[in-house]
């Protein structure tokens, strides 16, 4: 009688997502401990990379630099043939002083400063995203020959990190923007669009692409030539619930990519999926407390320590030395800041105490990027591997 229902909850066929060795964690512990840190294993990005290709031959991947900037991490990258997509100046210089060609660097941030344009135009940036028509503007007032990208509004359905809402063109919007490009004369070449963060819903995509070719339609009939097809990011990582795996993810796209001409460039621009397994965030409780009747944990790392994405809903596997029986936990961080809190009521050992060791796996990705020294906390350091 079980097995019916363990099919429901885990609607993907299981597929073996590898992340870095505990053995690993442990002996750099064997060193002694100063503040929270992440342990990456450059071995586990390689493999994503590899297997991201594989699973999407005719997609180059261009990795989201905000979801890991360590220069350590984009070298690795830089090996396995990736190429990247940018937020903001700071990014790119990094990619520069590493000797990233500008021409393989897409910036696709939807809206940035005049000065940020001018600065990465001067640098050779040739690609740019926009969603609205204030931004066609901008850009092409700075850089007339500059080619655009346009980002238009996808579901985020089964998204544990949705994106929607804040950027994305509706149907309505997008097609002034193709009015407006065709009539300044503008190089609008390009459609992107992102299903969400930690998209376990692979529908997103398949929308995401049909929408995409409509506007290459529009394009077309106002004599733009439509070159690119950017879909994003969003594929998922283990966490606690279940996924849909990259080839599983492959599979939609491949197969909604098919009638695309040779002519039509493709990429993807994951974060997550590259990063995230390869790493293991590490810290300590530095103490615990009973607040009307309920257990509170406070770590040294909390929401401006790198532990954001708790607030948003996402759950980690999160490991501990302890054994005693699961009891609810307030989990907050150190700073004195009300806003500060991870999780509520999640189960944890109840015999948990200051000191101990936590391990929050698949943390690769979106935790000491956020980092800041908030309350005059150190930000965690990055050991790789
Ligand atoms: C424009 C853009 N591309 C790609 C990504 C990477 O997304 P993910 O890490 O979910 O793959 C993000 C994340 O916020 C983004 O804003």
């Amino acid at each position: 009688m079980t097995a019916p229902a363990l099919k429901e909850e885990n609607p993907f066929p299981s597929s073996t997502e590898i992340s870095i060795d505990f053995s690993k964690i442990a002996k750099q512990l064997e060193n002694g401990y100063e503040k929270p840190f992440l342990i990456l294993d450059s071995e586990i990005v390689r493999n994503k990379a590899r297997r991201f290709k594989e699973a999407m031959p005719r997609v180059f991947p261009h990795f989201a630099v905000k979801s890991n900037p360590d220069p350590r991490v984009l070298r690795i990258l830089i090996e396995e043939g990736v190429g990247f997509e940018i937020a903001s100046i700071a990014e790119l210089d990094l990619l520069l002083d590493l000797g990233v060609p500008a021409s393989e660097i897409y910036y696709s941030n939807p809206v940035k400063s005049r000065h940020f344009i001018e600065y990465a135009a001067e640098k050779g940036v040739e690609w740019y995203v926009l969603d609205s028509i204030e931004e066609l503007r901008k850009i092409v007032g700075v850089k007339p020959d500059a080619r655009l990208y346009l980002r238009i509004d996808t579901p985020n359905i089964g998204s544990d990190w949705p994106l929607g809402g804040k950027f994305g063109a509706y149907a309505d919007e997008a097609e002034e923007i193709v009015i407006e490009a065709a009539r300044l004369k503008a190089d609008l070449a390009g459609v992107t669009f992102h299903v969400g963060s930690q998209c376990r819903n692979p529908e997103n995509w398949r929308i995401g692409i049909r929408r995409a070719k409509e506007v290459f339609e529009s394009m077309k009939s106002k004599g733009l030539d439509p070159r690119l097809l950017n879909i994003g990011g969003g594929y998922p990582v283990q966490h606690m619930k279940p996924i849909p795996s990259i080839e599983m993810i492959g599979d939609v796209v491949n197969e909604s990519i098919a009638d695309l001409p040779e002519s039509v460039r493709i990429m993807a621009e994951p974060g997550r999926y590259l990063v995230s397994d390869a790493g293991c965030f590490v810290c300590r409780v530095v103490g615990t407390a009973t607040r009307a009747g309920k257990r509170w944990m406070y770590w040294d790392a909390g929401l401006f320590g790198g532990v954001i994405e708790t607030s948003e809903g996402l759950r980690y596997r999160i490991d501990t030395d302890r054994h005693g029986a699961p009891i609810p936990w307030t989990v907050a961080g150190p700073t004195c800041d009300s806003v500060d809190i991870l999780m509520r009521e999640e189960l944890f050992p109840e015999d948990m105490q200051e000191g101990d060791f936590i391990y929050i796996r698949n943390a690769g990705a979106y935790t000491t990027a956020y980092a800041s020294n908030f309350n005059g906390f150190p930000l965690p350091d990055v050991i790789v591997l």
